[in-house]
């Protein structure tokens, strides 16, 4: 079994190839525009419902989006935004209703304008983070800090708060970076039934239009402060984690793109030891993740079913082991960094900027050519997981990862999971003046662990991850990824939020009627219950916290208990008595 991993894993490095097939439409409709259906990526919300809109638009200038923005408008007609690429997890862009909108920002990917000597360059929000990259590339210029995955477009992650890893500058939230924006929202009839605003810095709208959940209107043009392009030199370092809950206070403020690999079932951890370097240090390294990069079908149903077939037989040594060998297949292969863009010969990897700051080669190839994917692409029997990813202010992540380890040493086997999907990843993150931006300096975990096809089938050692979960967002008040997470960690998630008042009185200026709102928008801004789903199994799903035996699995020994380091957790726990 273990040679048979490790056979996959090594075979789909290999067979990870730069013709793969994009993702598939989200948005599909049954009659041209009319009737559509809307999903994220991964072809699964929380809930699993799918989302309709009577019909959807798509503007390929600013002109049509004010006209389409103003006729919504006098119809009274629920919109939302929507993206070429929907990655995010939960409903964020789902309209409501029985003649929901849809506005796509899929043609709205160009240019306005670059400013080299000023530093800034005006783009559509529909452009994805990999032309962003390279636009400004070409221009000499470069984003310092952004997501690591380049499948994302700009209105996405402004929407959602995304973000890399850094202490340093204005931190690592691409809002941040934000020195202008044009949004079009509601008006009434006086002004056309549609009004454009051009925020900039310094308009206290801005805050709250930079981390939207695109609940103001629609982004039409981001302007963004960029730097000259620069090198970097990257090394990563492979330690035990005794000492990490202290390391992660120093680590962020030692190196400008430091970022932590944490596999807490082998009690080790990876650092990046990543600085900027002078331009004419050479090098012309190259980031081709191999998470990112188009994988065999076969593979990928291969591995799933492996994995699946552990979770079965709650095999969690199988589990142990194969995580083991794809952290070993990861590290051996330098995770799919080279020195030169062909081969890796050693550490360091010394190269320009955006040729390292994110990847994302699955995307390349021909459509529906389905031989290799995206690893989580739901065409394919791949990948299928939650994420629970929130960030911890600085001041109190050092008693979380405490109680994580704690939480190992009581059950050492628990989190192996993990590893199959490369660990913990841990990125600094910066309080921002964004008002649904981060509060305080701290650290982000992105957490990615298996998620059955079967709603009602329990996970092995769920419990652990449930506790961690509660614990991490109750205990220690950690803020959710409004893009990643199960309904969970949104519950009384606003509330952290100094000042979200402010946003709600932006919001009812902009949008009065909620227009732009919908059902999930309104819970997670405290605005309408509902974000817990209480019915049987919901435990299972992170749909509620379990307060009775049936919200977890009791026919298949799943019961709820109470947490083991955080008593005040509520968790789905296995017991065979
Ligand atoms: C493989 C993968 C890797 C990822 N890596 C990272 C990472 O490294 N860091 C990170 O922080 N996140 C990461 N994410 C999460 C991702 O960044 C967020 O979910 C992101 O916001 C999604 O962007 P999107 O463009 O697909 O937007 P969508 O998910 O389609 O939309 C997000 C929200 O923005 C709104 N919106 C979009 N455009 C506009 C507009 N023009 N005007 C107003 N509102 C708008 C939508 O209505 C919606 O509410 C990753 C996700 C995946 C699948
Ligand atoms: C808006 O409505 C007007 C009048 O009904 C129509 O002529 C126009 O085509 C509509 N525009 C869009 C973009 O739907
Ligand atoms: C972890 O590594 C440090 C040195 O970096 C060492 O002193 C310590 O003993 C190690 N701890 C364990 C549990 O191996
Ligand atoms: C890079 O440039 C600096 C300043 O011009 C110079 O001192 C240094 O020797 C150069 N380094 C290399 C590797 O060429
Ligand atoms: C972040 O916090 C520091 C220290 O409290 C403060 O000086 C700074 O203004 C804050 N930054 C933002 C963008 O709010």
């Amino acid at each position: 079994m273990k040679i048979l991993i490790s056979c996959l894993i090594t075979m789909s490095m290999f067979y990870g190839i730069a013709n793969g097939s994009p993702p598939a439409d989200p948005i599909k409709c049954s009659n041209k525009n009319l009737d559509c259906t809307i999903q994220n990526t991964f072809g699964s919300f929380p809930d699993r419902t799918i989302c309709h809109a009577a019909e959807v638009a798509y503007p390929t200038t600013e002109e049509q989006l004010i006209s389409i923005v103003a006729n919504a408008t006098m119809l009274k007609r629920k919109m939302k935004v929507a993206t070429k690429t929907s990655h995010s997890i939960p409903k964020v862009m789902c309209p409501e209703g029985e003649n929901g909108l849809i506005i796509s920002t899929k043609l709205l990917d160009q240019t306005v304008s670059v400013d080299q000597s000023g530093l800034t360059m005006t783009v559509q929000p529909g452009m994805e983070l990999r032309d962003l990259i390279s636009k400004a590339a070409a221009a000499g210029m470069a984003l310092p800090y952004a997501p690591y995955w380049w499948g994302v477009t700009v209105g996405g992650m402004l929407g959602t708060g995304a973000h890399g890893s850094s202490l340093w500058g204005s931190g690592s939230a691409v809002h941040d970076y934000v020195v202008r924006l044009r949004v079009v929202s509601p008006a009434g009839a006086d002004e056309g039934y549609a009004k454009v605003r051009t925020l900039e810095s310094g308009d206290p709208d801005l805050d709250a239009a930079k981390v939207s959940l695109g609940v103001l209107g629609v982004i039409s043009q981001v302007t963004l402060k960029l730097q000259p392009n620069f090198k970097r030199s990257i090394t990563f370092l492979e330690k035990n984690d005794s000492d990490l809950a202290y390391q992660v206070l120093t680590f962020g403020k030692e190196h400008e793109f430091a970022d932590f690999n944490w596999l807490p079932s082998q009690r080790k951890v990876v650092y990046r030891i990543d600085d900027r370097v002078p331009t004419n240090s050479s090098g012309n390294g190259l980031n081709d993740f191999i998470g990112f990069r188009s994988t065999s079908s076969l593979l990928l149903a291969g591995l799933r079913t492996i994995e699946a077939g552990e979770e079965m037989t709650k095999n969690a040594n199988g589990k142990c082991i194969s995580g083991a060998s794809n952290t070993l297949a990861l590290t051996t292969s330098a995770y799919g960094y080279t020195n030169d863009g062909i081969l890796f010969t050693g550490y360091p990897v010394v190269g320009y900027h955006n040729r390292l700051q994110a990847s994302g080669s699955c995307l390349n190839g021909i459509q529906d050519a389905l031989f290799t994917a995206c690893p989580w692409d739901p065409r394919v029997e791949g990948l299928f997981y939650f994420q629970t990813a929130f960030s911890i202010g600085l001041s109190k992540v050092k008693g979380f990862i405490e109680d994580v380890q704690s939480l190992v040493n009581l059950v050492p086997k628990a989190l192996c999971g993990l590893d199959i999907y490369n660990g913990i990843l841990m990125r600094y993150v910066t309080n921002s003046s964004a008002y649904l931006g981060k509060q305080e300096d701290g650290l982000d975990f992105d957490i990615t662990y298996y998620r059955s096809k079967d709603p009602t089938k329990p996970r092995l050692y769920e419990d652990v991850l449930e506790e961690i979960e509660q614990m991490a967002m109750f205990k220690y008040r950690a803020l959710p990824h409004w893009g990643k997470n199960r309904n969970v960690a949104f519950i009384g998630a606003i509330e952290k939020y100094a000042k979200y008042n402010e946003f709600l009185r932006v919001k009812n200026a902009y949008d009065p009627d909620g227009l732009f709102s919908s059902e999930w928008s309104d819970q997670i801004l405290g605005l309408k219950e509902g974000i817990s789903i209480v019915k049987n199994g919901c435990a299972l799903e992170g749909l509620c916290i379990c307060s009775q035996d049936i919200h977890c699995a009791p026919e298949s020994g799943y019961f709820c208990r109470p947490g083991r380091i955080y008593k005040e957790a509520r968790v789905c726990r296995f017991s065979s008595s």
